[in-house]
């Protein structure tokens, strides 16, 4: 039997007022992990062509940025390399004087109070363009998780609170932790891409640090999207290999695995929303055809709402500023 018209759910709605005292998630500047790109060989920030409003750094202003992340309210960066030199080793993704090795350094001389992640993997520092080490045309699984373990030290070395591995490869968190201990950064945390999707929504990501595979595809490493089940066993193994935080990624068309992620462990959970993710609003809302704001703030909160502690989004900056000004009165 209807409870109508005893019940009427509307009277929650009325106003504005008791519309925001019943809201269920709140979405927040300090839920934000702001990409930053570092790039070498350019003298000034350039903007990404595929992600409008997301600019590549040279070194020199990389700090400048980080200050500005900062003063929004935002506490954490990941910072992104786009190296000159690849080779097939990708050398330097691990070299003392790589160009992440370098931000991290500046950004930790020149910023307070600011938690560094650096992503962890090889493919913008690779000839071939792929994450893991190639040895007759094949991805060597446990040469590759060498290669990461000391790009996780070096990164680790030069400053880094978080390390970031986004390779793919099967035991790369215990390779990881297993060298930040023996290094004495057993104070250094995991923060993995555990449950990574061969998604075709790193586009704009890939075409921004040139690092797509110059033969083949990312899926004999990376998650096929139709797997959900083999997510949560992704995710399962980092936990028992020593993860602090675990990821889903791309975001929003992942948002069932977030909620069930969630719902089945108690770690930390960072979502991963793209740079597709990004620029399908971006250049949609350039066509004048949907809102930005409004609309970055439903993706960003629906994330959150099924069940993501923190985010990373090109769209930090600007949601920052919004955050801001909405709650601070
Ligand atoms: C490196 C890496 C990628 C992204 C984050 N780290 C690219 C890839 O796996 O091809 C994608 C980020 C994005 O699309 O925003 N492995
Ligand atoms: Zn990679």
């Amino acid at each position: 039997m209807s409870k109508f018209p005893t019940v009427r759910l509307r009277r929650l709605r009325s106003n504005e007022s008791i519309r925001e005292l019943f809201q269920e998630v709140r979405l927040s500047e300090k839920d934000l992990i702001a990409p930053l790109f570092v790039q070498e060989g350019i003298e000034r920030a350039v903007e990404i062509e595929s992600l409008p409003g997301i600019f590549s750094f040279p070194l020199s202003s990389i700090a400048e940025e980080a200050i500005r992340i900062k003063e929004l309210g935002i506490n954490s960066v990941i910072i992104f390399g786009i190296p000159s030199h690849k080779d097939e080793e990708g050398s330097s993704a691990f070299d003392y004087n790589g160009i992440v090795q370098k931000a991290v350094r500046e950004i930790r001389k020149k910023v307070n109070d600011l938690t560094i992640i650096t992503d962890a993997c090889l493919c913008q520092y690779t000839s071939h363009g792929h994450c893991g080490f190639v040895k007759d045309g094949k991805i060597d699984n446990d040469l590759s998780i060498k290669v990461l373990a000391k790009v996780a030290v070096s990164q680790a070395e030069a400053g880094a609170d978080i390390i970031a591995p986004s390779a793919m490869m099967d035991g790369q968190v215990k390779a990881i932790r297993e060298a930040l201990d023996d290094h004495g950064f057993s104070n250094v945390s995991i923060m993995s891409y555990s449950a990574k999707f061969a998604s075709s929504l790193y586009t704009p990501f890939r075409y921004a640090a040139n690092s797509s595979p110059s033969f083949g595809n990312r899926m004999s490493y990376q998650l096929f999207y139709a797997n959900a089940r083999e997510a949560l066993r992704e995710i399962q193994l980092d936990i028992e290999e020593g993860v602090d935080i675990i990821m889903v990624k791309p975001a929003i068309a992942y948002l069932d695995l977030i909620y069930r992620v969630k719902s089945l462990f108690n770690l930390p959970l960072a979502a991963y929303s793209v740079s597709g993710e990004y620029a399908l609003v971006k250049f949609t809302a350039k066509a004048g055809m949907i809102d930005e704001d409004q609309v970055m703030l439903e993706f960003l909160t629906s994330i959150k709402r099924a069940g993501a502690d923190v985010i990373i989004t090109y769209f930090a900056k600007r949601a920052a500023e919004i955050l801001k000004d909405k709650y601070s009165h």
